[in-house]
């Protein structure tokens, strides 16, 4: 009797410290923290960001970007959040539309500054009062393949109220396909989504599908991403299946 109690005990000294880190507020303020390195997808970020730009710079954006472009309205204020070094930004900029940044390293946000001669707003967007913006779209390509599932719904929650009419307006979102996740070489950890788990989120926060993509690693990894372009409605439409077309990055 006494050791189920024990186990008891056991269990739920396990529950509250697992509880404890989920309900972390960010990775990216524990790397301000001496001693608490191993908080490594920050790190990778905001010590590599040389390495990252080479590795993703030279992609041309357009073959999941025209999608979303094909919608926005002429001259249109598109914020792209963790925006790295600004391959988007100067993609967006060259087709006319107005474009800010979003990134949490100081390194990517400084390249994304010099290379799209925007505006590049450094922060953490698990923590940013996005209210405090305003833009006609978002873009969050590729940004939020390192959250873990459970926090998806309040982050991009906050981060929807940049929009400025917070009906019929656009949002691009792109992350890799698969059960679960993994940590790379670089130590960062991605968290993989089903298509059918990542809508049942945009369910929730009246984000409607209109057009979805299945594209595969442009760097050969063999990686699928899932591309969104999504509406903000609050009432119902009818769904769209997801096509495979075209590659994607990273
Ligand atoms: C996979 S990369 C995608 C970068 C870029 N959008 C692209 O498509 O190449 C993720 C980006 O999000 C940024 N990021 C990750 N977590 C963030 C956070 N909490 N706040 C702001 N930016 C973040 C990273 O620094 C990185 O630039």
């Amino acid at each position: 009797m006494s050791e189920v109690k024990s186990l008891k005990k056991l269990f739920k000294v396990l529950n509250l410290f697992t509880r404890k880190k989920l309900r972390h507020p960010s990775a990216w303020q524990n790397l301000k923290k001496p001693g608490l390195e191993f908080m490594t997808t920050p790190l990778y970020y905001s010590t590599q960001y040389t390495q990252y730009h080479e590795k993703t710079f030279h992609i041309d954006p357009s073959s999941f970007l025209a999608p979303f472009a094909k919608q926005l309205k002429p001259g249109a204020h598109v914020l792209d959040i963790g925006c790295g070094s600004g391959r988007d930004l100067l993609w967006l900029v060259k087709k006319g539309f107005r474009a800010t940044g979003f990134e949490a390293s100081p390194g990517l946000a400084a390249l994304a500054r010099r290379n799209a001669n925007c505006t590049v707003i450094e922060g953490d967007f698990e923590s940013f009062d996005f209210s405090t913006l305003s833009a006609d779209a978002l873009l969050l390509s590729g940004a939020l393949v390192h959250l873990p599932h459970d926090q998806m719904e309040s982050v991009l929650r906050n981060i929807l109220q940049a929009l400025t009419n917070q009906t019929e307006a656009l949002v691009y979102l792109s992350l890799k396909e698969g059960g679960e996740g993994y940590t790379d070489a670089h130590n960062r950890t991605f968290y993989l989504w089903q298509d059918p788990d990542i809508r049942s989120v945009f369910r929730k926060l009246s984000l409607h599908v209109m057009d979805c993509t299945r594209t595969s690693s442009v760097l050969g990894t063999g990686e699928a991403w899932l591309g969104y372009v999504l509406k903000k409605r609050d009432y119902p439409m009818s769904g769209y299946s997801c096509s495979n077309s075209g590659s994607k990055l990273v």
